[in-house]
C-alpha cells in the first residue's frame, strides 16, 4: 500500500491531532502559515494549491474560483469549520471538486459560548471583572452593576429567547433555555416543521420574534438571503430592553446599523462572537459600553478543536482516496462528469486505509 503519498496543503496550523491523522495515513503535509496570529497570503495559498492533491483550509481563507482553478488535479477541499461561506461551493461543484466541512462536533461548545455571552451581557460580567481588577470594589451597594434577569427573576415573568436558525447549534441553544425556564420562539424558514413538532419551542415569524424576545440569538448560516438579515429595520423592532447575541456569521448583522442602535439605545446591548469584516470591527463598536465582544471563539475548546481538525483531516483523506465523504457539502458533485474526469486524470495516491 505504500508509495508516493498524496499531498495535502494545510493553509494554517491546525491542532496536532489533525496533522497526525493526515501523516499517519501517509499523506505528505505542508502547512502554509505556521504562525497562529498571521494570515496566509494569497500567493502562498495559490502556490500551495498548485502543489497539492487536496486542500485543507480554514475559514480565514477565501477559496474562490481562482483558487479552485489553480490546480486542475485538485481532488477536494476540506474545510476545518462547519460554516463554508468562504468557499465558492457552486464553482467547486462546477469544476468537479468535492468540499467537506466539520458538522456536529462543535455544536455543544458553540451553544455553551452563546450562553456565556448571553449571561455575560445581561449580568455585565466583563464590566464586573474590570471593576474588580481596577480595584474599585470599596463597598457593596444596591445600585452597583445592575443587569437584567435571564431566568424569571423577581417579577416571575418568563423571559423570551428568540432563536433565529434552528440547525444543530440553534437547537442546542434552545435546549439550554429549559434550565432558565424561558419561553423559546424560533424563526427558521427551513426548519418550520421541526419547530412545530418540538415541544420546547414555538414558531414565530421574524417580526413577531423580534418584537417579543428579551434575547435574540442568531444561529443561521450565511447565505445571500441571510446577509444583513438584522439591519436597522429589524433592530428598530426589538424591545429597548432586549439583547442581541450573534455567534453565527458577522454579515448576518448590518454592523454599522447595530452600532447606531446600541449608541442610541434602541436595544439594551449586544454580545458578538463574529463580525462583518473580521478581524475588523465597525467604527465605534469597540468604544460602546453595552457590548460584550469575543474573537470568533464559539468552538474554541481544546476537545472540540481537536475533533474539528481530525474531521477535516478525514475529509482530506477521503478526497485523496477518491472516496465519497459523508460530510461533503456538495454531494451531487460525485455524480458529475467533471468529478469523474478530475479523479481519473491521475491514478489514486496510495494513502493507507
Ligand atoms: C465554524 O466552524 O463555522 C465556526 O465559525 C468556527 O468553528
Amino acid at each position: 500500500m505504500k508509495g508516493e503519498p498524496g499531498r495535502v496543503f494545510v493553509t494554517r496550523r491546525i491542532p496536532d491531532a489533525g496533522l497526525r491523522a493526515l501523516r499517519e495515513a501517509g499523506a505528505d503535509v505542508t502547512v502554509g502559515q505556521e504562525a497562529d496570529d498571521r494570515p496566509l497570503d494569497r500567493e502562498r495559498l495559490l502556490d500551495g494549491v498548485r502543489a497539492a492533491d487536496a486542500l485543507l483550509a480554514l475559514l480565514t481563507e477565501r477559496v474562490d474560483r481562482e483558487v479552485l482553478e489553480a490546480n486542475p488535479y485538485l481532488l477536494g477541499v476540506a474545510s476545518c469549520a462547519v460554516g463554508f461561506d468562504n468557499v465558492d461551493v457552486a464553482a467547486a461543484t462546477d469544476l468537479g471538486i468535492p468540499v467537506t466541512n466539520t458538522p456536529g462536533v462543535l455544536t455543544e461548545a458553540t451553544a455553551d459560548l452563546t450562553w456565556a455571552l448571553l449571561l455575560g451581557i445581561a449580568r455585565r460580567i466583563p464590566e464586573a471583572h474590570a471593576y474588580m481588577t481596577a480595584n474599585l470594589f470599596h463597598i457593596w451597594g444596591p445600585n452597583l452593576l445592575l443587569g437584567s434577569d435571564v431566568g424569571p427573576g423577581a417579577d416571575g415573568r418568563r423571559k423570551v429567547l428568540g432563536v433565529v436558525g434552528f440547525g444543530r447549534v440553534g437547537r442546542a441553544v434552545a435546549r439550554r433555555a429549559i434550565g432558565f425556564d424561558m419561553e423559546v420562539l424560533v424563526f427558521s424558514p427551513r426548519a418550520k416543521a421541526a419547530v412545530e413538532a418540538s415541544d420546547q419551542a414555538a414558531w414565530a415569524d421574524l417580526e413577531q420574534l423580534l418584537e417579543r424576545s428579551d434575547f435574540v440569538s442568531l444561529h443561521t448560516s450565511l447565505r445571500p438571503e441571510t446577509r444583513h438579515l438584522i439591519g436597522e429595520r429589524e433592530l428598530g423592532r426589538m424591545k429597548r430592553t432586549a439583547y442581541l447575541i450573534n455567534v453565527s456569521r458577522g454579515p448576518v448583522v448590518d454592523e454599522a446599523a447595530l452600532v447606531r442602535a446600541l449608541r442610541e439605545n434602541w436595544i439594551a446591548g449586544a454580545a458578538l462572537d463574529v463580525f462583518e469584516n473580521e478581524p475588523a470591527t465597525a467604527p465605534g463598536l469597540l468604544e460602546l459600553p453595552n457590548v460584550v465582544l469575543a474573537p470568533h471563539v464559539g468552538s474554541a475548546t481544546r476537545g472540540t478543536r481537536d475533533l474539528m481538525a481530525v474531521m477535516a483531516a478525514r475529509g482530506a483523506l477521503h478526497h485523496l482516496r477518491r472516496e465519497a465523504s459523508p460530510h461533503a457539502v456538495n454531494p451531487a458533485v460525485y455524480q458529475t462528469e467533471a468529478y469523474r474526469r478530475r479523479t481519473s486524470a491521475r491514478p489514486p495516491s496510495p494513502i493507507l486505509p
